[in-house]
């Protein structure tokens, strides 16, 4: 008996090691080191990608990852990373579903002496961020709303022409940046008329897509279209997200948008996701935003890298993101605007998607 005792105690003290259930003290160096991953949906394909990157970046430099992802609950996200903590991991990145329901597991990994990375979307109310990489937010919402003001012509005078306006998951920090973005290029023109919202739904929490859910999207479209634009044609919808554009272009499509008497606005996006570059391809939605997800899973795992090696890691913004307890030090990185004359040589020519791959 006593024997079968020390056997079972010498397996359980394997297993701990195997599974890295020792804890940080047992890291030695970076193969021994774990980052946990946390990222929001598989809904999105821009996610996987991120996922995808951060694993096998990390992996190159010796890491090992645990990467999970909510399928958009928030409760789910909360436990995978309270999994991740109790395993030990060496650091955490986090892509939050809801900003605001993270502080106390982010709590309890600074009690554990867990770094913690906001990845893409930053995290709120908590001082135990320690840096956000993401790309500069405000531009994405510029970049969309001047597509719009060239294309309309709207510096020449041109108008007015009729717009709707969607924003992105109001639990969801960056969402107000897009918005805020665009509405600074968009508004003087509603102001003076260049730019008429028939339905008067001007806000954002009256545009607002809870979990950037495309289905919402396409319901709150099919009943903008049955109130205000039976008699009129819409020219313009202002979207935040690839997954809403699709959204609202299935509820266009659904009214006969797309034909010769009836033209596709122009639909803006963001992701420069691959369903939305075909759709681009086949002259549907006009517009998207590439955040190159390559570039921001780089900047991530710099971030860790030095973290984990004691070196202070360089940003290059300390003002603009304001959790609501701290200024987390931040990354950000360049958005590019893409529409049908340059998706190739920025998505194609640097390899992010294949020819094929756009078939
Ligand atoms: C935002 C992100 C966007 C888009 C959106 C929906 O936080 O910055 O690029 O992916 O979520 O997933």
């Amino acid at each position: 008996m006593k024997k079968f005792s020390i056997f079972l105690v010498a397996i359980l003290m394997i297993a701990l090691v195997l599974t890295g259930c020792g804890g940080n003290q047992s890291s030695s160096g970076k193969g021994t080191k774990t980052i946990g991953i946390a990222m929001p949906t598989k809904s999105s394909e821009r996610w996987v990608k991120d996922g995808k990157n951060m694993v096998k970046q990390l992996e190159k430099l010796g890491y090992k990852t645990d990467l999970q992802y909510a399928e958009d609950v928030v409760e789910n996200q909360v436990s995978q990373i309270e999994n991740m903590i109790t395993k030990g991991v060496d650091a955490l990145v986090i892509a939050s579903i809801d900003g605001e329901a993270l502080t106390d597991v982010v709590d309890q990994a600074k009690k554990q002496g867990i770094p913690v990375i906001s990845y893409d979307r930053l995290i709120m109310n908590t001082e135990n961020v320690d840096y956000y990489v993401t790309f500069d937010n405000f531009k994405v919402g510029v970049l969309q709303g001047q597509y719009i003001e060239e294309k309309l012509g709207l510096k020449e005078g041109k108008g007015p022409f009729n717009i709707e306006l969607f924003a992105g998951s109001p639990d969801d920090n960056n969402a107000y940046f897009f918005w805020d973005g665009a509405m600074s290029i968009l508004k003087p023109y509603i102001d003076s008329g260049k730019l008429v919202v028939k339905s008067g739904q001007t806000e954002f929490k009256q545009g607002a897509t809870l979990r950037w859910d495309g289905m919402k999207a396409q319901e709150r479209m099919d009943n903008l279209l049955s109130a205000h634009y039976s008699n009129d044609l819409i020219d313009v919808v202002y979207s935040p997200f690839d997954g809403i554009s699709r959204g609202v272009i299935s509820s266009l499509k659904s009214v006969g948008y797309g034909s010769a008497d009836k033209p596709m606005p122009i639909v803006t996006g963001q992701d420069a996701e691959l369903s939305s570059i075909k759709s681009i391809i086949a002259g549907e939605q006009t517009q998207t935003v590439f955040k190159d997800t390559r570039k921001l899973a780089e900047s991530a795992v710099k971030i860790v890298d030095d973290v984990l090696n004691e070196k202070k890691p360089e940003v290059n913004d300390t003002k603009t993101y304001d959790n609501g307890k701290k200024i987390v030090p931040s990354v950000l990185l360049e958005p590019v605007s893409i529409d049908i004359d340059n998706y190739k040589q920025e998505l194609v020519d640097t390899g992010y998607y294949s020819e094929d791959e756009l078939k």
